[in-house]
């Protein structure tokens, strides 16, 4: 692979820095694409789920190797364990789930009518647990992150499918998510599109930065730098800190929107978590 330094200004505006008057998600990701599609011609849009291995051959090398004994593997074997492991009611997470919960991981996050909130898989299994007499789990790292593992799993080269339903919170749930990610924050004043769209494919310290597109398509994944697994979330709270700004509760509404609108971009591509970084 071809090492992608496409240097690009970092005046270039973002790809959705007009704001539509009437919210219209499905124009904001062809869009979004497209940009994408156009900043790299050579990378096709199912290689974005592989983040920064497409700008970088010694990180791509290192994956290589990497993946001949994939890291992430003890997650999903542990998480399927977790996943079958009856709750003391008798029942086990597929009853939470359609689909028994298999298969079903690329149409997270999800809206939910009942409760005018966006549902992560995360959630959604913290929900499993509670509605069993259970407690939750912690959002970020852990047991949720294995059982996350072994779901995606089941998933693995699924089109991601998030649906934003023709619902005025659903939507407003969506705008908030967009808001956020090209907000300016922190000490840095940064965006999360500073980086990871008007910086994408270029370095930063030691690191390749991932093009927004695909972000949320590999998790959850094992990260060389944490030593464990991540729930996408975590990663939020890690980008969050870059900046020097204060992040957010894992199970905050304004995480949900984010993942609710950066998984929505990423409609169409590959299922590829649980996945692995350097
Ligand atoms: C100062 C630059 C910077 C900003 C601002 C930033 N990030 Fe990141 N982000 C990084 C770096 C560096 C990495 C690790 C290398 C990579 O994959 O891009 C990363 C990785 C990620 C990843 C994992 C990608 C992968 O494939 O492993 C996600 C998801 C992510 N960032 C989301 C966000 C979100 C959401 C925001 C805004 C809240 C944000 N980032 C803001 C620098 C930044």
């Amino acid at each position: 692979m071809r090492l992608a330094f496409i240097a690009l200004a970092l005046t270039v505006s973002a790809p959705l820095a007009q704001a539509a008057s009437q919210p219209d998600p499905a124009a904001d990701m062809k869009a979004f694409q497209g940009y994408f599609l156009k900043q790299f011609p050579k990378l096709p849009l199912a290689a974005y789920v592989n983040g920064p291995y497409n700008f970088s051959k010694s990180e791509s090398d290192q994956w290589k190797q990497i993946m001949e004994f994939p890291p992430y593997q003890f997650a999903v074997d542990d998480g399927k364990k977790l996943f079958e492991t009856k709750f003391p009611d008798g029942k086990t997470y597929a009853s939470c789930f359609p689909n028994g919960g298999i298969g079903i991981a690329q149409n997270y996050p999800m809206f939910d009518a009942k409760t005018g909130k966006v549902v992560t898989l995360g959630i959604a299994i913290n929900r499993c647990r509670v509605a069993n007499g259970q407690k939750k789990l912690k959002l970020t790292v852990g047991p949720l992150a294995d059982i996350s593992a072994y779901m995606t799993s089941t998933s693995d080269g699924k089109p991601i499918n998030v649906v934003i339903p023709h619902n005025p919170k659903a939507l407003a749930a969506y705008e908030a998510g967009k808001e956020y990610f090209y907000t300016r924050r922190g000490q840095l004043n940064f965006s999360c599109a500073s980086c990871h769209v008007q910086a994408a494919g270029m370095h930063l310290r030691g690191d390749v930065l991932s093009p927004a597109l695909g972000l949320t398509a590999a998790f959850p994944l094992y990260r060389s730098s944490w030593g464990d697994m991540g729930t996408l979330v975590r990663r939020f709270i890690g980008c969050n800190q870059k900046v020097k700004s204060e992040p957010s509760k894992p199970d905050s509404t304004a995480y949900r929107d984010l993942a609710y609108f950066m998984t929505y971009m990423d409609n169409g591509l590959p299922e590829s978590g649980p996945g692995a970084r350097p």
